[in-house]
């Protein structure tokens, strides 16, 4: 255990501001520092940090605390752990009282892997400056590859010899423990015997936020079709590959003033990079960003500029897994190196001044470049262009946070007219898509496992609309229902729910979707008082002196509306209460009595095409009649239709 005095020494040393500036951008406001809270994602900073009362509070998400605990839950540390990582910040001894031996293990097991990797990196390092191979092969090597001793240096890069257990007798001979070894994967187990992993290979330390080394990168001098060109740090305690960037410890500063990240591939291009005077450069590692990494970003900035080569390879790579940038509310743009070259060789080959320019220039908005890319793989053949339709919806859907809607609809906006689209149905379709989400992830939260919909199910179904269809004016009830309860409210920027139910029967002719002519009376009132700018409503219909549409009303406002059981398990988990659907409630019902119609039509037109002998006139029934069932099948089809019993 850590003695008391060392914990009170610790307690009298630490400031709480330059503590969690190492995680946290703050900015002085007042007595106060602010800055966006590192455990909950947001885009204005409501984390607040106290240097006189020596805590941090979150007015977002409300986790507060003082030094030690930040640190305990920003690095997921134990409370022992949290101390030795201050007093190591703080040049503070640590005086130990007596442990329990399975505590002392627990605790230097992750403590000690770091030792290793320190002691590697100095012992690679030293190898790479002090050792004959080492500067005829490898420094060598890295210097016909423009980087300087001073770059070299700062990024603690180093060479494995040779031979085959140099670094393994050293460590060895320094007491360090072999299955500890092995587990850093600095060291190989093979047969029994003990050798080097990295054997002639120039090393990337791998640093985490506070500089200490999780890992390593080891790159191979001379290209081997068998060797793989660089060989990784297995995951370990402390190496979590999905949630390291590499540079990032030397990149946040840089991050902070430019306020923003470049995302590049690999180790190299982040050394160049940097050794031109670019700092603010992290590396994925050649996969695809996650979520841990891309969280990483947005503790320092929300402008992400990925930098990826521009080979297929490279544009496949760079737009795989950025729906989830989006959704992290990142401004993800991207640039295309040319030429077979990648960010390393083409600031050798252009330069610090004319690289900053070209990324400036060619940097493209993530999303368009999406469209762009998917375009031009479309080319004009239809069918492709609305799955490009669709996914660039999906993709847009993800900017899904209320501060961003003003962006959605930009998107919205610029696709529409990209795509050659109208706006309007661009927009319900993404909005569908985030409905269906967010339905679909309430089942989840419910604990309720969504089954998948039977063939059986879905035709039971399809036969159960057609014997509703037949027989209730229900749905007709409804629609009359909606326009007087939600009438008012809006149905889009420019609409009202009744300007818009009234406008799509006036299209489709109400007396062919409503038979029921005291509920066309009913309408027809409703849209006189509306034009009259009367905003009518229950009330307005309960004093209305003809007593057949008062009763009326009152019928339908009292009516209990029940959803049909096989529309619920054909939408598993989509029941919400009407008020906070009414939009899918009035589309639902007009499709539904837009279906009726239709079926109504087909009909029709079967009894027309049987009376006929006109081959050409049969010839037009038959395309009629396809024309009907399709846009039967598409009605039928879109979600969110509710059927009432
Ligand atoms: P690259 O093949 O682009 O390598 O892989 P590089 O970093 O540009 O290296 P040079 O310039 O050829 O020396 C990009 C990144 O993918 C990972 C590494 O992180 C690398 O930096 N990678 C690549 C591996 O992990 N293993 C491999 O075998 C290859
Ligand atoms: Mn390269």
């Amino acid at each position: 255990m850590i003695s008391k005095e060392t914990i009170q020494q610790i307690q009298s040393r630490i400031d709480i501001v330059d503590i969690i500036s190492t995680f946290v951008k703050l900015k002085k406001r007042g007595t106060n520092y602010l800055g966006n809270c590192p455990f909950h994602n947001e885009k204005s900073p409501s984390f607040t940090v106290s240097p006189s009362k020596e805590i941090y509070k979150c007015f977002g998400c409300g986790k507060s605390g003082n030094s030690i605990g930040f640190v305990m839950d920003h690095e997921k540390y134990s409370y022992v752990e949290a101390l030795r990582w201050l007093a190591t910040k703080y040049n503070v001894d640590i005086e130990e009282t007596e442990t329990s031996p399975e505590f002392k293990i627990l605790q230097q097991a992750s403590e000690s892997l770091f030792i290793i990797n320190h002691f590697a990196r100095d012992y690679f390092s030293n190898t790479l400056f002090e050792s004959e191979e080492g500067t005829d092969i490898a420094m060598s090597y890295l210097k016909s590859r423009g980087f300087n001793e001073e770059i070299i240096k700062k990024f603690q890069l180093g060479y494995n010899p040779q031979a085959r257990d140099g670094f393994t007798q050293t460590a060895i001979a320094a007491q360090y423990n072999q299955e500890l070894l092995v587990k850093t994967g600095l060291v190989a187990n093979r047969e029994d015997r003990l050798s080097d992993n990295y054997r002639g290979r120039i090393i990337f330390p791998i640093h985490n936020q506070s500089g200490k080394v999780l890992g390593f990168g080891a790159r191979v001098i001379k290209s081997n079709d068998k060797a793989p060109k660089y060989i990784n740090t297995p995951e370990t305690e402390i190496y979590v590959k999905s949630k390291v960037l590499y540079g990032a410890y030397f990149a946040k500063s840089a991050i902070d003033k430019t306020n923003e990240c470049m995302l590049v591939e690999g180790y190299t291009d982040v050394v160049s990079l940097h050794q031109a005077g670019i700092e603010n450069v992290v590396a994925s590692g050649g996969t695809s960003l996650t979520i841990e990494q891309l969280r990483l970003v947005k503790k320092y900035t929300k402008n992400l500029t990925i930098i990826y080569d521009g080979d297929g390879a490279g544009i496949k790579a760079a737009l795989r897994g950025l729906d989830l940038a989006v959704e992290e509310g990142l401004d993800v743009k991207l640039v295309l190196i040319p030429d077979n070259e990648d960010p390393d060789s083409y600031v050798h080959k252009i330069g610090k001044e004319a690289f900053i320019e070209f990324v400036k220039n060619e940097k493209k908005d993530f999303i368009l470049f999406q469209l762009e890319i998917a375009l031009m793989d479309a080319k004009g053949d239809s069918a492709k262009k609305s799955v490009v339709v669709n996914q660039i919806a999906e993709t847009i859907s993800k900017i899904n946070k209320s501060e961003d809607f003003t962006k959605r609809q930009d998107y919205i906006r610029n696709v529409s007219e990209i795509l050659k689209i109208e706006e309007a149905g661009f927009n319900a379709l993404v909005n569908n898509i985030i409905r269906n989400r967010i339905s679909k992830e309430e089942t989840k939260s419910n604990g309720i496992n969504a089954p998948e919909v039977e063939p059986e199910v879905l035709s039971d179904f399809l036969n159960n609309v057609d014997d509703l269809l037949n027989k209730d004016e229900r749905q007709e009830q409804a629609l009359v229902r909606s326009l007087i309860e939600f009438g008012q409210k809006f149905w889009d920027e420019n609409t009202t729910v009744a300007n818009y139910i009234i406008s799509v029967l006036d299209e489709l002719e109400i007396n062919q979707m409503i038979e029921n002519k005291l509920l066309i009376t009913i309408i027809e009132e409703y849209r006189k008082a509306n034009n009259e700018g009367a905003s009518p409503n229950a009330k307005f219909f309960l004093y209305h002196n003809d007593e057949t549409i008062k009763n009326m009303v009152i019928k339908l406002m009292e009516e209990e509306t029940e959803i049909s059981p096989n529309w619920k398990y054909y939408y598993q988990g989509f029941i919400a209460t009407r008020e906070d659907l009414y939009k899918e409630e009035v589309s639902s019902t007009l499709n539904y009595l837009q279906l009726r119609k239709i079926k109504k039509l087909i009909t029709e037109n079967q009894v027309e095409l049987e009376k006929t002998n006109d081959p050409e006139q049969q010839f037009v029934c038959i395309q009629i009649h396809q024309m009907l069932k399709k846009m039967e099948k598409e009605i039928t089809h879109q979600t969110g239709m509710v059927i009432y019993k």
